[in-house]
């Protein structure tokens, strides 16, 4: 609290005497409120009260309310504060016998909630080119104190604390109700295309219960700028499928044309496994184009091309059986169980495979048929008894394919000139001797055997191992 005495003279001339004219020390007066804080075309009041009573008179110094008069206690009251010289403050002084004059300050604070709020852009076209700088202007209208103001951007819900506002002007007494304009700059670009701008005023006022803010309404920007393609640069697609839906933004609104190589495509039809390569999207609205290639990558399903039945020499291994596909399949052969194609075949191993293709996309299979090569083989005993009158048994010619069989009577190279043979008529009692078996089946070389053929004749059985019968009943693979 500050108390001074002092000589009454003009409020004016007052402070410049305080300093020597003052010197004595005063309790009092007291002022209730201890600071005013009034809305503007509001009703104030203020007590001032002295403890002083040697007090000849009590007063208020004030441009609005003034009187005067004896007592403890003396009221200022204004029904609509419209004055404001008020900000400067009044004082409420006393005078008295024991204290001289003493005086007190009462502090005023006369707000204005702005009237208006609005925001606009400097030199509004309607729309801006992408790199053209615009001005935000936010227009603060009729509001006071001008010094507990702050004005607050936004963009979109997100408060810019650090706004690049450019200036702030001022219309009007500072110490009234003043209009604010405060310019916020920024550069035209496809991000701020449709974003929303709004200014906020805040009147920060201590003692007061409510916040005066005051928001002006939303303000979209709109930028013309050249398409930006939004596509990824490496796409794969199932065969039939269509080119995939490259976006390209841009404002107007971009046309996107599809070529490969120089030729245009319409991206509506179906892709051909053959369609796979690169690609070039072009967008371009009436500001510029922009170009990038997508690579396309046409995915299908294996197909496997390879005869239904195959031969195959002993000792190879399975044929090749080549499976087409994106991407490429994994060939797998079964017998029932799996079956590695790269182990040598035996010929016990002929007979159905299946052939299974697949990828990511698919499988697919297929039933093979094997048969196995191999070169003749001749099962033949050193010594065969034949009964007279029966046709040989006991040789069994095997090979696939089948072998050629030529039987010779007599030292077969040495005697070339040997009567052909056939086994399956019968033998007469002369015919026993030694015979060669030759088997051939191309391309594999020829084998022989040499038998010694025995002819048992009726009535005359030969026992060659102790009574026992030899019969010899193998016969079946000679001639297929
Ligand atoms: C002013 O203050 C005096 C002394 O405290 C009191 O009697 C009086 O009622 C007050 N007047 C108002 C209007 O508050
Ligand atoms: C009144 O305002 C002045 C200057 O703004 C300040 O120095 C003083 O402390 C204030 N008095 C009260 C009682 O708030
Ligand atoms: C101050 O307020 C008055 C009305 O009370 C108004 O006419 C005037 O335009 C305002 N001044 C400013 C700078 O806002
Ligand atoms: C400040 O803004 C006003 C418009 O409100 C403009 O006329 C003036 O040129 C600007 N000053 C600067 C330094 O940007
Ligand atoms: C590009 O497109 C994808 C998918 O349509 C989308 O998720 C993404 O946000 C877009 N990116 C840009 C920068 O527009
Ligand atoms: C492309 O867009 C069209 C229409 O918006 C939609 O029907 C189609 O499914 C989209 N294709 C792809 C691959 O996203
Ligand atoms: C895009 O491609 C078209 C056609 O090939 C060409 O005329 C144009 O100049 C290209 N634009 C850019 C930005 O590369
Ligand atoms: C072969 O394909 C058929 C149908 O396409 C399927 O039923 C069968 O299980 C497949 N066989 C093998 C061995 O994959």
């Amino acid at each position: 609290m500050c108390v001074y005495g002092c000589f009454l003279t003009s409020s004016v001339l007052l402070l410049s005497l305080m300093a020597s004219v003052c010197s004595q020390t005063c309790n009092g007066p007291f002022i209730h409120p201890p600071h005013l804080l009034v809305r503007y075309g509001d009703s104030a009041q203020a007590n001032c009260t002295t403890t002083d009573n040697a007090v000849n008179m009590i007063g208020w110094e004030t441009p609005v309310g003034a009187a005067s008069e004896g007592g403890a206690h003396l009221l200022w009251t204004v029904a609509s504060v419209t004055e404001w010289a008020l900000t400067d403050g009044i004082q409420c002084y006393t005078v008295s016998d024991t204290q001289g004059q003493c005086l007190h300050h009462l502090n005023i604070t006369i707000y204005k909630p702005p009237a208006r709020v609005s925001i606009h852009v400097v030199n509004d076209v309607g729309e801006f080119v992408e790199g053209q700088l615009v001005q935000l202007q936010c227009v603060i209208e009729d509001v006071a104190p001008y010094d507990h103001l702050s004005v607050t951007w936004f963009k979109g819900q997100q408060q810019l604390s650090h706004a690049p506002i450019s200036n702030t002007t001022v219309h009007g007494d500072r110490s009234e109700n003043v209009t604010v304009t405060q310019t916020l700059q920024l550069t035209a670009s496809r991000e701020e295309h449709g974003a929303q701008y709004r200014c906020e005023a805040e009147l920060q006022l201590e003692g007061l219960q409510t916040h005066l803010v005051k928001s002006s309404a939303p303000l979209w920007i709109y930028v013309l700028f050249a398409p930006v393609i939004n596509c990824s640069s490496k796409v794969q697609l199932l065969e039939h499928e269509r080119l995939p839906n490259c976006t390209a933004e841009g404002n107007p609104s971009a046309k996107v044309t599809w070529f490969k190589g120089h030729q245009q495509v319409d991206p509506q039809s179906a892709l051909r496994r053959k369609d796979g390569g690169q690609y070039t999207v072009m967008a371009k609205n009436s500001l510029g184009d922009s170009n990038q290639t997508v690579d396309i990558e046409i995915l299908f399903a294996p197909e496997i091309s390879c005869s239904m039945k195959a031969q195959v020499k002993e000792n190879d291994i399975l044929p090749k059986c080549t499976a087409n596909g994106n991407p490429p399949p994994e060939v797998t052969w079964s017998k029932g169980h799996s079956v590695d194609p790269l182990l040598p075949l035996s010929r016990a191993q002929g007979g159905r495979y299946t052939v299974t293709a697949r990828n990511g996309v698919g499988a697919v299979n297929q039933t093979l048929n094997i048969e196995i090569l191999y070169g003749p083989v001749i099962t033949c005993p050193p010594k065969l008894e034949v009964r007279e009158n029966e046709a040989l048994s006991g040789c069994v010619v095997d090979g696939n394919p089948p072998p050629e069989v030529t039987w010779y009577k007599g030292n077969h190279k040495s005697n070339p000139v040997s009567r052909q043979f056939d086994p399956m008529s019968k033998l007469g009692k002369m015919d026993g001797g030694s015979y060669t078996l030759f088997a051939e089946s191309k391309p594999y070389a020829s084998v022989h055997s040499t038998v010694d053929v025995v002819i048992i004749s009726k009535g005359n059985i030969i026992s060659m191992s102790g009574g026992c019968v030899l019969l010899v009943v193998l016969f079946s693979q000679i001639f297929h």
